[in-house]
């Protein structure tokens, strides 16, 4: 048996049944780092970020920027290699604004993102003269119009929209929908284009959406390119206005078992960027700069997350060191995984079994029902696809440390996330 290439990163290798990633032994990472342990292959991330690149930028005449989004993995080593790579970054918070500067993230290639910015997240954006700030709804706008006053150099805004699109995902990941939380409706949408226009401290980009993530039918996203294109040419016939950028967000799937096919940027770049410029010509657009936010596939196939087998319950049952508090993807929509041990990573999975989380929900359950090979209690499990919305939603439930994160290449293992501690966790606890 040997391993799926495209959900294990590009550098894994098995010697003498053992797993290696980036040139490293991963029981020795396991044992040198603890457990759960969360690997980030340089050479897979780096890989990815390139392939965007060099996708878009052949796949499109116009100007085109590829932004990272932090949300789906953020850290200050993983925002610097961003910023190497040419990459923009997406960011959510004040915190995710923090990282990309002290990771050296140029801020004109940053834009902020979210449906809540409090406040304080606007000034830090405006005040470190971010890209673009992605304006969600109305109130928002109205904010930012307040604080656009002070300003000497006007701030960037894209517009967010909901396009009316259900995106063929999970439910919970499905952002474009008429009625989902996100974006402004096309009914708001001349009333924040009126709105930005008049303000003297605020310039308008263009038009941006996002309709969901884990997406392989493409054909979703065309159309949300072409909406993004009539609404651009609509407001240009109410307006006079023409978009600098046009942006369809992110959201290419990728596999998380070896049935699923391997993600495909060029094809995706050769589709968006098509869509883009036949929708352009239909409408008499002149070329925007085309923007994407991939997260997922930038980063999920990269990591590779370690866990320990503590108990067994009977043939079903592997119970593991870690779960939902550092990786809530199954209990919260039914994700599936592929794992290996990795001390036999090439041996026929021949027992079908659950392998529970060590937290206090039934619901806690990594994987179901899976073909392994049969495992003791020690063994080390190796979960592939574990790069993307895992560490970056993880809790403290049951009041347990988060795990570290550690960057594998050429056969050198670099800590880039320390192991969260008691006191860490203990640090806000007050006693009475
Ligand atoms: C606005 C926006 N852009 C980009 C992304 C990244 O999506 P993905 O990780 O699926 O590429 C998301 C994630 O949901 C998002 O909300």
């Amino acid at each position: 048996m040997s391993l799926a290439p495209h959900i294990w990163p590009v550098t894994a290798t098995v010697q003498a049944g053992r797993l290696f990633v980036g040139g490293c032994d991963v029981i020795e990472l396991a044992e040198r780092f603890g457990t759960p342990l969360y690997l980030l292959d340089e050479t897979t991330l780096r890989s990815a970020m390139r392939a965007y690149r060099q996708a878009f930028a052949a796949a499109y005449p116009g100007p085109t920027q590829v932004h990272y989004a932090g949300k789906a993995l953020l850290n200050t080593a993983l925002a610097q290699i961003v910023a190497q790579e040419g990459l923009g970054l997406d960011v959510v918070s004040a915190t995710e604004l923090q990282v990309a500067r002290c990771a050296g993230v140029p801020m004109a290639q940053v834009h902020l993102h979210g449906n809540a910015k409090t406040d304080a997240e606007l000034e830090r954006a405006v005040a470190w003269q971010v890209g673009a700030v992605v304006v969600d709804n109305l109130d928002e706008l109205a904010r930012l119009r307040a604080l656009s006053g002070l300003l000497s150099v006007p701030q960037g805004v894209l517009l967010r929209i909901a396009p009316a699109i259900e995106a063929d995902t999970h439910a919970h990941i499905a952002t474009g929908g008429a009625a989902a939380k996100f974006g402004l409706s096309l009914s708001a949408l001349d009333e924040a284009v009126a709105q930005t226009l008049a303000t003297p401290g605020l310039r308008w980009l263009g038009l941006h959406a996002h309709i969901g993530s884990q997406l392989f039918a493409l054909d979703q996203v065309v159309a949300t390119v072409e909406i993004l294109a009539a609404q651009a040419a609509r407001l240009r016939d109410r307006f006079g206005i023409t978009p600098l950028e046009l942006s369809p967000g992110g959201g290419l799937g990728v596999p998380y078992t070896a049935d699923q096919p391997a993600t495909d940027i060029y094809h995706y770049a050769r589709v968006v960027g098509a869509a883009m410029q036949s929708a352009c010509a239909r409408y008499d657009l002149p070329l925007p700069r085309l923007t994407v936010e991939p997260g997922r596939s930038i980063v999920a196939q990269a990591g590779v997350a370690l866990y320990r087998i503590v108990a067994r319950k009977g043939a079903q049952w592997l119970h593991i060191d870690g779960g939902m508090a550092d990786n809530i993807r199954p209990a919260l929509y039914g994700a599936r995984y592929t794992a290996v041990l990795a001390h036999c990573a090439d041996t026929l999975a021949d027992v079908v079994v659950s392998v529970g989380g060590r937290y206090c929900e039934s619901g806690d359950v990594l994987l179901r029902e899976v073909a392994l090979p049969s495992a003791q209690p020690g063994d080390v499990l190796a979960v592939a696809t574990a790069g993307a919305y895992t560490l970056s939603m993880a809790s403290n439930y049951n009041l347990v440390p988060r795990p570290a994160l550690v960057l594998v290449g050429n056969g050198q293992a670099r800590l880039i996330q320390r192991r969260e501690t008691e006191e860490d966790v203990l640090a806000r606890d007050i006693a009475l």
